[in-house]
């Protein structure tokens, strides 16, 4: 049974060639200072920054730079991006780029009026802010996280060995977003499958949990089929626009919040990614394929009706003469393939953990309660151990 929620998206999303043009009209909305904040310089190389100052000047704002946000953006570098933002008496934060510079953006948009420390208050206490929000704008370069037309903000405290996100509310969502597939082209390969593996992750996170009829799940499944089939293309032909759109609007529905209104979600995936991350600052859509045959092989016995569903209706499995647990198994080998295609990451040896790490993974990963089966320590280890 559809369960009861309160549903509201208030990002604005600008999609398509020449999406960055939306900032024209969005920029006027807010005071003069704009803190402008990047990454390490890929926005640069490929002209994106370029044509963003050149808007923002013609839009007659002062800018201040933050730039260097690095993938899994530290607890460090959010302390530094709130003296800037204090500096700069920043009206709006524009993110330019993947979703380490928007989750990053949210997080100094939190904390640049927070009395408080900012990873006790939002990441350790998972608090909301009482404080006044800097608003954010997006002009996306990397197609995965989702970040774009959520609260989600991840943030790494290498030193305590944790890798937390926090959701936060709509208030705290990007105003704006300003999506064109082109400014993708330039990804390498393997981040460019790296959020292809992290789109469908987050579907599958939404998608098994629950045993009732759900609308949700019947779109989760288009999402699914839209993502295998275009994925497949783009990795022949990465600038196929046709495919790299279609991933590029999968991802945003993939979670902004429509798919899980209504059903429970699992997230354990990513709670076992997280702590990879933690500890080996790996690509994030690498750390949670690394680890998703040997969970979902897990629990497969625990979700079975769901799996086989999955197996039919995404993968297209003939059940005719098979048991169920055929049929779920047939499903996740297929999977295992498409993931072998894309050429992603399949153990967590290849992104620097070892045997020696086990301790400290079991300790970093949150045991979440939504899946089918709530994992005990025991069997995280087990799942890390089968993922070396
Ligand atoms: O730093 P630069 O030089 O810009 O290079 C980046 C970075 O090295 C590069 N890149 C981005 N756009 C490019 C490009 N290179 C060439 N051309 C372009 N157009 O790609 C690298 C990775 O960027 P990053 O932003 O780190 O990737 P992604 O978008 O996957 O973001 C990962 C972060 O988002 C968090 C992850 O945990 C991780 O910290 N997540 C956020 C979520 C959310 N807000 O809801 C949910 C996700 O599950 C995820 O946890
Ligand atoms: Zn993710």
């Amino acid at each position: 049974m559809l369960g009861n929620f309160t549903y509201c998206n208030p990002t604005k999303i600008y999609f398509g060639k020449g999406a960055v043009d939306g900032l024209k009209e969005e920029l006027p909305k807010y005071g003069k200072n704009v803190l402008l904040v990047y990454g390490g310089g890929s926005v640069k190389r490929n002209g994106i920054y370029d044509k963003v100052v050149a808007i923002l000047k013609e839009c007659g704002k002062e800018v201040f730079e933050d730039a260097g946000v690095m993938p899994n953006p530290t607890v460090e570098k959010l302390a530094e991006g709130v003296q800037r933002a204090r500096a700069a008496k920043a009206d709006l934060i524009l993110a330019v780029g993947g979703g380490s510079v928007c989750d990053y953006a949210k997080a100094v948009s939190v904390s640049v009026n927070c009395d408080e420390d900012p990873w006790e208050k939002y990441y350790i206490r998972f608090e909301e802010p009482t404080c006044k929000i800097v608003p954010v704008g997006c002009v996306l370069t990397m197609v995965g996280t989702g970040s774009e037309m959520n609260g989600g903000s991840v943030i790494t405290n290498r030193a305590q060995k944790l890798k937390i996100g926090h959701v936060f509310g709509e208030e705290v969502f990007p105003k704006f977003s300003c999506l064109d597939p082109e400014y993708t082209y330039t990804l390498p390969e393997y981040q460019m499958v790296a959020g292809f593996y992290d789109i469908m992750s987050h579907i599958l996170e939404q998608y098994f949990s629950g045993t009732d009829d759900n609308t949700s799940d019947y779109l989760m499944e288009g999402l699914l089929r839209s993502l295998i089939h275009s994925a497949r293309i783009a990795k022949e032909a990465p600038k196929n626009y046709e495919a790299r759109s279609n991933i590029m609007w999968t991802a945003t529905w993939a979670l902004n919040t429509l798919v899980a209104k209504g059903k429970t979600t699992d997230w354990e995936v990513h709670m076992l990614g997280q702590a990879v991350g933690a500890l080996t600052d790996a690509t994030h859509g690498m750390t949670l394929a690394a680890v998703s045959m040997p969970y979902y092989r897990h629990i497969l016995p625990y979700g079975l009706p769901k799996f086989k569903r999955y197996a039919v209706n995404v993968w297209g499995v003939d059940p005719a003469g098979k048991t169920d647990e055929q049929v779920a198994q047939e499903g996740l080998a297929a999977m295992e393939s498409w993931m072998r295609g894309l050429g992603l990451v399949m153990n967590i040896t290849d992104l620097g953990a070892n045997e020696g790490m086990l301790d400290d993974l079991v300790k970093s990963t949150l045991i979440m309660q939504g899946g089918y089966k709530v994992l005990t320590p025991e069997e995280v280890r087990a799942i890390f151990k089968e993922s070396l």
